[in-house]
């Protein structure tokens, strides 16, 4: 939710902010401004929509400087408008602060400063930090943030400039991720460090209740007390071509093409070449006493919690232990069973999601130990965790989740065979079969990525169709909801996903000859049971889409739209049968002329609640 970034140097600000905007916009567009010091002035520009509308007001009108801060904005308070676009200014409009989180007592705050005499022109929470600032700055604008940190509930990453200090950017942060660039006569903030990547590799976190001034040749952190911090430089790996579209239309069919090559990139970490089993040495799960769990607990949101469902049935399956999987917003207002001998899980693309993170710091508080399966390295979920499972799926950009959660499968398999073999649970052979066959999987991903023309035909029949159900069972249930959310999000067509055995206990009405039924019935112990679904949907005229194991023609007589993919062990075939989801999905969404990569009201970090 909402990007940051922030330059002090030499050279023009606004190129160098813009650039990183574009790196960020993923996680809001509805909004962008951005704000310039020069001259002991400041220079604000703000346009509504996304990043380009601001991009062309700047060519149009360039701001000088060699200070700045740019956002770009998910709403939360206030509607989408100039007025409620960052950066926001006190009242002698000496300062200029951008947000990324919510202020929670920003109310009662905002009465008092009312009170006192401050003027406010928007509806947003963030305006009451700058006029906190205002009230705060006696010639020091580090010691200003301090101040104001004290008074603030809820969460933020901040910045702020000065016309009072005008190679200084002062930076904070409470619960939303804020990282600091450190360059040759030049400094930089962001809330990723991506939004950094063409100018500095080497990079430190701001860590919760801390603040940073940063100058060209300064960077000093400090805790709420104003105690000095030492920064823990590292040097970012990532390459351009991982957060670039390459040749490709959009970030989101770059990212479903990307998918062989990270499974087998995570099967070479991760099965020792020399005994042929899973090897999580790297992740240090010793330290999660696993010999003393007696029940495992998955948090989770969205498409992770998808995922999350998968991994119950892989865990309960070769490891025997009771697991829940549960969406990480409701677990945190519950009063779970959850005590020292529970082992919680929480997976999470970008590791900022509030919901997970407040989930596992409520599972902790409750006496579990935390294993996260997290994408990016260094993220709050991350540092929050006892032991960590990178699933090394790379920088997603795109605002729909497709090879994360591919990678999160098959974290969450291996994880399930590490753990049954290391309960004896798992036997040998099995877990070597099963290892076998995941090996075949990127090219299995790869002829389903080149055999489409089915899913493609299917796409345009079914563009303008206003609803669609996806049914799944067993391990593709999840798959199910998965398909069902990949549509929505990105098509904006009606779609339900639904346990394939709890179709007639109501979703069953729904149908008729307009209403399409995606049915996941790969070969497996459930596949006689899906026929018997298709069939009822047959029987009242329901349109069927079927993903299929390649050679099965039985389903082809039955179903006029037959998507297959390569046969795998159904245990497996998650990661093969959610391919076809996320491409109809894509596709769909391309005839539409809808955008692919942001669509509206989304952002792709939730790190507000
Ligand atoms: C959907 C999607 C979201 C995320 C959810 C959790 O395509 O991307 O549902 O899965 O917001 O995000 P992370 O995994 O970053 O915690």
């Amino acid at each position: 939710m909402c990007g940051i970034v922030g330059y002090t140097g030499d050279e023009q600000a606004v190129p160098i902010i813009i650039e990183g905007l574009k790196r960020l916009e993923y996680r809001g567009y509805d909004s962008a401004g951005v704000a310039v010091v020069h001259d002991s002035a400041l220079c604000v520009t703000k346009e509504v929509g996304k990043l380009g509308a601001l991009a062309a007001a700047l060519e149009k009108s360039p701001s000088v400087g060699a200070t700045g801060i740019g956002h770009t904005r998910w709403a939360t308070h206030g509607e989408p408008s100039r007025a409620n676009a960052h950066p926001h200014h006190d009242c002698a409009k000496s300062f200029s602060l951008i947000h990324n989180g919510i202020i929670e007592n920003y109310l009662e705050i905002k009465e008092e400063l009312s009170r006192a005499g401050h003027e406010f022109v928007s509806e947003t929470d963030t305006e009451v930090v700058v006029h906190l600032i205002e009230e705060n700055y006696s010639g020091d604008l580090l010691q200003a943030m301090l101040a104001t940190m004290k008074r603030l509930k809820g969460a933020y990453a901040l910045a702020v400039v000065t016309a009072h200090e005008p190679d200084t950017i002062v930076a904070a942060r409470c619960g939303s991720p804020l990282a600091i660039g450190f360059g040759d006569g030049f400094n930089m903030i962001a809330s990723d460090a991506s939004a950094m990547l063409g100018r500095t590799r080497r990079v430190a976190y701001i860590d919760e209740l801390q603040a940073a001034r940063i100058r060209p040749d300064e960077c000093v952190i400090c805790d709420i007390d104003g105690a000095e911090i030492e920064p823990e430089i590292k040097e970012v790996t990532l390459s351009l071509n991982d957060i670039e579209k390459g040749d490709h239309p959009h970030f989101m069919i770059k990212e479903i093409f990307e998918q062989p090559a990270l499974i087998r990139d995570v099967l070479a970490r991760r099965i020792s070449p020399t005994s042929g089993e899973v090897d999580f040495s790297e992740a240090r799960l010793d330290e999660l006493g696993l010999e003393h769990v007696e029940k495992i607990l998955i948090v989770a949101c969205g498409t992770a919690s998808h995922a999350g469902m998968v991994g119950k049935y892989y865990i309960e399956n070769m490891a025997r232990l009771p697991v829940d999987a549960d969406v990480a917003s409701e677990f945190r207002y519950r009063n779970p069973v959850v005590d020292e001998k529970t082992l919680v899980i929480a997976i999470s693309q970008s590791g900022e999601t509030a919901d997970t993170l407040a989930a596992i710091k409520e599972a902790r508080r409750r006496g579990a130990k935390a294993l996260s399966l997290v994408n990016v390295e260094g993220s709050s979920i991350d540092r929050e965790s006892d032991s960590r499972i990178y699933v090394y799926a790379g920088p997603e950009i795109a605002v729909a989740s497709t090879k994360a959660y591919t990678a999160q499968l098959l974290s969450l398999l291996l994880f399930s065979l590490y753990l049954g073999r290391k309960r004896g649970t798992l036997d040998k052979r099995r877990c070597a079969e099963l290892v076998d066959e995941l090996m075949s999987i990127p090219e299995k991903i790869q002829w389903t990525l080149d055999n489409h023309d089915t899913l493609k035909a299917c796409s345009k029949t079914f563009s303008d169709a206003p609803n669609f159900l996806y049914l799944g069972r067993n391990y593709n249930y999840p798959n199910a909801l998965e398909g069902a959310l990949k549509l929505k999000e990105l098509s904006y067509i009606h779609a339900e996903g639904c346990g394939a055995g709890e179709m007639k206990h109501g979703p069953i009405a729904l149908i008729d000859d307009k209403f399409p039924v995606v049915c996941l019935a790969p070969a497996g112990r459930v596949y006689e049971k899906m026929m018997s679904n298709i069939q009822e949907i047959k029987a009242r005229h329901g349109v069927v889409v079927a993903i299929a194991t390649e050679g099965d023609e039985e389903i082809a007589r039955l179903c006029e739209h037959v998507i297959y993919v390569p046969a795998t062990d159904e245990m497996i075939s998650p990661l093969l049968t959610v391919v076809p989801l996320q491409l109809l999905a894509y596709y769909i969404t391309t005839i539409k002329g809808l955008d692919v990569d942001q669509p509206r009201n989304l952002a792709k970090s939730v790190t507000v609640e």
